[in-house]
C-alpha cells in the first residue's frame, strides 16, 4: 500500500507539471511545443498511471482471499484510482493560443502604453455581402448555463442585408459627437455574413481608424490568436464594435454615444444570427447586455441576447496589459468552443 501511495503522489505531481505546462503555453511561451491535439496525456502521466493501476489490481486480487472488510477497502481504493485517472484526463485539454509570434506579444504586453499603440496589420478577407441567412436559429438549451431572457421577443428576421446597414450608416456619419473629434473612417463590422460566432468590442483604436476595419491593431492580433485557439479562422467569424468611430485618445465612448451607434450592431446581429456572441470587455458587455455587474464577475457565464448565447470575457487590450488574465479568457473560450461543438453534433445527428 505504501508503494501505491507514493505512485499516486508521483501521478499527482505529473498532473501538476502538465497543468503548469499548459498554463505556460497559454501565456504564449513558444518554445514549449504544443502537444498534438490527439495526444491526451504525457508519456510520464501514463507511465505513472500504469503501476498505480497494476498495484490497484493486485490489491484487489489479494483482498478476494481476505476478509470482506479488507475487500471493501481494496475496492474503494480502486475506485479512487479510477477517479484520479478521470480527473487527469479531464484536465488535459487541447493547446490554446497558437505559438507563432506569441513571444513578441507577450513581451510587448508588459508595455503599459500598448492600447494606443497598435501597429501591425493583417490581411483578412474583405467583408462579404451575401444575402440573409435563412436558416432557423439553433434551439437553445441550458446545458451551458441558465438562460433568463431579458426580452421575450425573439430576434426578428430583418428584410435587409449587411450592405443595407452599412449604406444606411454612410461613410461620414454625424449622428453622435464621435463624428467630430478626429475620426478618419467609420469602422463597420466585418467577417462571415452567416458566422456562428461573433465578437463585439468597444470602439476602434488608431489602426482601425486608419484602415477602416475592426480589430486590426495589436488587440486585433491577439483576437486572431484567440479565434485560432478554438480551431476557427478570423474569416469564419463576424467582428464588430458597439461604436464605429474612434474616440479621441481612445477614451471610453459615453452611454449616449453607445446608444446612438448600437442599433446598427443590433441590426447586424439580426442579419448574421450567430449562435454565440462574445462580448469583449466591460464597455461592450454593459452596452450589449445592460448589466450592472462588471466583467470580472460576469465573465465566463453565458448570458442571453434574444435567444443568442452571449459570453462576456476580457478585452484583448486588457489581456495585453495583464497577460495573467489570458487563462480566464481561455477558460471562457473553451466554453464557447464546446457549446458550438454541441450544436454542431446536434445538427449532424
Ligand atoms: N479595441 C476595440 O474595442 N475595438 C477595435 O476594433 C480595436 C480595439
Ligand atoms: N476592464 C475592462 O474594461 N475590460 C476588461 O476586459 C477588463 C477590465
Amino acid at each position: 500500500m505504501a508503494d501505491e501511495a507514493s505512485l499516486k503522489e508521483l501521478l499527482s505531481l505529473t498532473e501538476e507539471i502538465e497543468a503548469q505546462l499548459e498554463y505556460l503555453r497559454e501565456l504564449g511561451v513558444s518554445y514549449l511545443a504544443a502537444p498534438d491535439n490527439a495526444r491526451e496525456e504525457t508519456q510520464a502521466a501514463s507511465s505513472a498511471r500504469a503501476p498505480v493501476a497494476s498495484a490497484t489490481a493486485s490489491a484487489q486480487a489479494a483482498a478476494v482471499n481476505r476478509s470482506p472488510a479488507l475487500k471493501r477497502n481494496a475496492e474503494a481504493e480502486a475506485r479512487r484510482a479510477t477517479d484520479i485517472e478521470a480527473t487527469a484526463r479531464a484536465r488535459v485539454t487541447t493547446p490554446p493560443w497558437p505559438n507563432t509570434a506569441a513571444p513578441t506579444l507577450a513581451v510587448r504586453a508588459t508595455d503599459a502604453s500598448e492600447q494606443a499603440d497598435m501597429a501591425t496589420r493583417k490581411n483578412v478577407r474583405t467583408p462579404n455581402t451575401n444575402p440573409l441567412d435563412a436558416s432557423t436559429p439553433a434551439p437553445q438549451d441550458t446545458l451551458f448555463g441558465e438562460i433568463t431572457p431579458k426580452d421575450e421577443l425573439s430576434l426578428p428576421r430583418p428584410g435587409e442585408t449587411l450592405a443595407d446597414v452599412w449604406q444606411d450608416i454612410g461613410p461620414q456619419c454625424m449622428r453622435c459627437p464621435l463624428c467630430c473629434e478626429g475620426r478618419s473612417k467609420v469602422v463597420n463590422s466585418e467577417g462571415h455574413p452567416q458566422a456562428r460566432l461573433m465578437f463585439v468590442g468597444e470602439a476602434p483604436g488608431a489602426d482601425e481608424d486608419a484602415q477602416g476595419r475592426p480589430f486590426v491593431g495589436r488587440a486585433g492580433q491577439l483576437l486572431n490568436k484567440i479565434i485560432e485557439a478554438i480551431g476557427m479562422k478570423r474569416e469564419d467569424v463576424f467582428i464588430g464594435n458597439v461604436n464605429r468611430c474612434r474616440p479621441a485618445n481612445n477614451r471610453t465612448p459615453t452611454t449616449a454615444e453607445a446608444a446612438v451607434c448600437k442599433p446598427f450592431l443590433l441590426r447586424e446581429i439580426a442579419i448574421v444570427r450567430p449562435d454565440v456572441i462574445v462580448v469583449l470587455g466591460n464597455t461592450a458587455m454593459k452596452n450589449l447586455l445592460d448589466t450592472k455587474e462588471g466583467i470580472t464577475k460576469v465573465r465566463g457565464q453565458f448570458q442571453d441576447y434574444k435567444g443568442i448565447k452571449v459570453m462576456p470575457t476580457f478585452h484583448p487590450a486588457y489581456l495585453l496589459r495583464d497577460p495573467s488574465k489570458k487563462r480566464e479568457t481561455w477558460d471562457d473560450m473553451k466554453k464557447v468552443r464546446d457549446y458550438l461543438n454541441t450544436l454542431k453534433s446536434k445538427t449532424e445527428d
